[in-house]
């Protein structure tokens, strides 16, 4: 495949499709942008430059209709929805470079100035229209396709249409994409996805008509040689991928250093992508994508997932329940990606505690309690003369590569399956070493310290390994290692070599990673149960608190303390309600507050003047996310030190199974406003 034989210097331009704003984000739309995430991150872990791109498609029929029907202007709209988007990447952490919005004036500019040139080539005609227009795919459709005037492809009703229109000659370049397509067997992937578009170019290929009335539709890039009509949104989505490129200054350079590009995409737009989009590219003079992968769908319950069966599957409320790595994970593990794969509950839960909870997490907290347990002065040492067993060493270094290897082919489950090969390894290698019995005889020591090393060093690899599926997990794991990566700039080549643990560790007991699941979702109580198959370690692994579980490393919330429904608190009058003061503060500045982890120190404007408050919220937020946002803040609290820093005032936030969100407006407004 091609990113296999991509040298190191060139660069992967990678894409998820432009999502519709006509209604929030489900978990089809959080698969790509996952799946895409991770290929980023492992590139980049390669060495291999990448940009990364995603956005919102804000056009067309399907937004205009939303907007309509909420009586809204379809502008006001679309900056509503929109950040549904953007902010759902930022909470499941996707590491895209830019966010293109088809409303910006970079992309109008670039999709008016490609419409000009095609224009120009002789490329674009103006001619009559009449036949069947399906309004829910935004497609014409001849005669011969409909039948009892349903649309072939959705099966909606059809609707007659008699129309002058503009055309883009895409049949002219039919035998042109044929031939291109013969000497690029692998640019479609997976091969069934090719055949389907070989066979789709035996037939005839129409041209693409690229215009939609003004009177008809209005919401679209207006057509600078035709004032009566706008842009037909695909014609405008597709040209994302260069409008990004080509408005970065250096333009020219940079279409030519990114392109062409790899687009990730689901199975049902690949002939958009497959026949309209490299036409449209060839007439503008540029290459095809270096590669189009359509993935598969997700069902729910094995069913079809839709709005009208009101069974979407919200990505935010499961990463708020689970963990955004927890759903990331998931989603790259269950099913192939290039097949359809089905989502429900109970396999989610499955997969969190067999493989998260049990395999894991269980295996991060109790090598670490053991070490801890070693640990002299509060240091792990590794011993003098220590010498990595050579069982490990040989399959870290024979199975840890074939996981970017295979992450790079789309073959995430794969990928995974194989890290966890690694992992069941390192528990087994825990079984046959026995360290709690080691742990009773002080003459063994140096053989527990060794073997303790081996497991510190295997779970610091198998982090560096998964940071692109769970990158938070990754980093949990590295810092309870106490090991200097951060996950910027980490690589496979340095990093994921054997031998880079630091040579003393001041190791603290960690919180369990994952919690076990009920069937319902809800956190098992109960003590977690010895691993199944290792009966001799139940009870007798040594634990660093007198109650045998794991002291919490910082008093990080779990799920565990946040029952769904609170009990209640002692009525108040309204009194006692007006003396509280709420108000909308503006995060002015953003810093963490030294020597702690939990603490940033916030500079916010709260209208009559600025304050410094202090929040715990650096477990959830970066500073540099906040900085803008307007927040609530109770204003009228008594001044406290935190950290030797005045906290003049409180910042509010709900207590999420994760961490920590804000409470913010969704309109905007000026800070200090009334709150009542
Ligand atoms: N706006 C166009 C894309 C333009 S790209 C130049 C569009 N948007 S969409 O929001 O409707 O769909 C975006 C992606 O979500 C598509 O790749 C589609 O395949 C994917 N999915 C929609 N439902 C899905 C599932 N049930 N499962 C997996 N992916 C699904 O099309």
């Amino acid at each position: 495949m091609a990113q296999d034989e991509m040298s190191p210097r060139e660069w992967l331009y990678l894409t998820t499709p432009i999502y519709y704003v006509n209604d929030i984000p489900h978990i089809g739309h959080a698969y790509t942008t996952i799946a895409c995430d991770v290929v980023a991150r492992t590139s980049r872990m390669t060495g291999t430059p990448v940009f990364f791109l995603t956005g919102t498609d804000e056009h067309g029929q399907k937004v205009w209709q939303s907007a309509q029907k909420l009586n809204l202007p379809a502008k006001i709209y679309v900056d509503r929805i929109m950040p549904r988007f953007r902010d759902l990447w930022k909470f499941l952490h996707i590491s895209n470079d830019d966010f293109i919005r088809t409303t910006e004036e970079r992309h109008i500019l670039g999709v008016q100035e490609a419409l000009n040139q095609l224009w120009k080539k002789g490329d674009i005609y103006e001619g009559p229209y009449e036949g069947w227009y399906c309004m829910f795919d935004e497609r014409f459709w001849t005669q011969k396709d409909v039948s009892d005037g349903l649309c072939p492809d959705c099966k909606r009703p059809v609707e007659q249409v008699l129309e002058t229109n503009y055309f883009f000659k895409m049949s002219q370049y039919q035998d042109w994409l044929v031939s291109w397509y013969r000497e690029h067997p692998d640019a479609i992937r997976p091969e069934s996805r090719y055949n389907e578009i070989m066979g789709f170019l035996e037939k005839p290929l129409e041209d693409l008509c690229i215009s939609r009335p003004v009177s008809r539709m209005p919401w679209g890039i207006p057509i600078p040689f035709a004032k009566d009509y706008v842009t037909y949104v695909w014609f405008d989505a597709l040209l994302n991928y260069i409008t990004v490129p080509l408005s970065m200054p250096g333009t020219a350079e940079n279409l030519k250093r990114l392109w062409p590009a790899t687009h990730v995409i689901g199975k049902d737009i690949l002939t958009t992508h497959a026949v309209y989009w490299p036409t449209i590219l060839h007439a503008l003079g540029l290459e095809p994508a270096r590669l189009i992968f359509a993935h598969g769908w997700w069902t729910v319950n094995g069913e079809k997932m839709s709005k009208s069966r009101g069974n979407a599957v919200d990505p935010v409320l499961y990463a708020e329940r689970f963990g955004s790595d927890t759903l990331r994970y998931f989603l790259m593990r269950e099913g192939q990606f290039g097949q359809d794969s089905d989502f429900s509950d109970s396999s989610l839960i499955q997969r969190v505690n067999a493989d998260l909870a049990n395999d894991l997490g269980n295996l991060l907290s109790r090598v670490v309690a053991m070490a801890s347990r070693s640990a002299e002065d509060g240091m792990f040492r590794i011993p003098e003369g220590y010498v990595p067993s050579p069982e490990l060493l040989q399959a870290a270094r024979e199975i840890l590569p074939e996981v970017p290897r295979l992450t790079l082919r789309f073959e995430f489950h794969k990928a995974l399956g194989t890290l966890w090969t690694f992992i069941s390894l390192l528990n087994r290698y825990v079984d046959s070493k026995a360290p709690w019995v080691l742990a009773k005889d002080p003459d063994r020591k140096h053989e527990l310290d060794c073997v303790l090393s081996d497991l510190l060093e295997g779970i610091r690899v198998t982090a560096v390994y998964l940071a692109p599926f769970m990158p938070q997990t990754a980093i949990r794991i590295i810092e309870s290692l106490k090991s200097s990566e951060s996950l910027t700039g980490l690589s496979y080549q340095t990093d994921g070599a054997w031998g880079r643990l630091p040579k003393t560790l001041a190791l603290e007991p960690v919180l369990p990673l994952f919690e076990k699941r009920n069937p319902d979702g809800s956190v098992q109580k109960e003590p977690r149960p010895a691993r199944v198959g290792s009966p001799e370690r139940r009870g007798e692994i040594p634990a660093p608190s007198p109650s045998g579980e794991p002291i919490p490393a910082e008093p990080l919330k779990t799920g565990e303390s946040q029952p769904l429904t609170r009990p209640a608190k002692p009525e108040i009058d309204l009194e006692a309600f007006q003396g509280i003061e709420l108000t909308p503060a503006t995060v002015l500045a953003a810093e963490p507050v030294p020597k702690s982890k939990k603490l940033l120190k916030l500079t916010v404007d709260i209208g009559r003047e600025k304050r410094t408050v202090v929040a715990g919220i650096a477990g959830s937020y970066t500073p540099g996310e906040l900085i803008g946002k307007t927040i609530l803040v109770l204003a009228n609290l008594k001044p406290a030190k935190l950290m030797g820093v005045e906290s003049q005032g409180m910042v509010l936030a709900a207590q999420t199974e994760t961490g920590v969100s804000l409470i913010t407006f969704d309109r905007d407004l000026k800070p200090g406003s009334e709150i009542r």
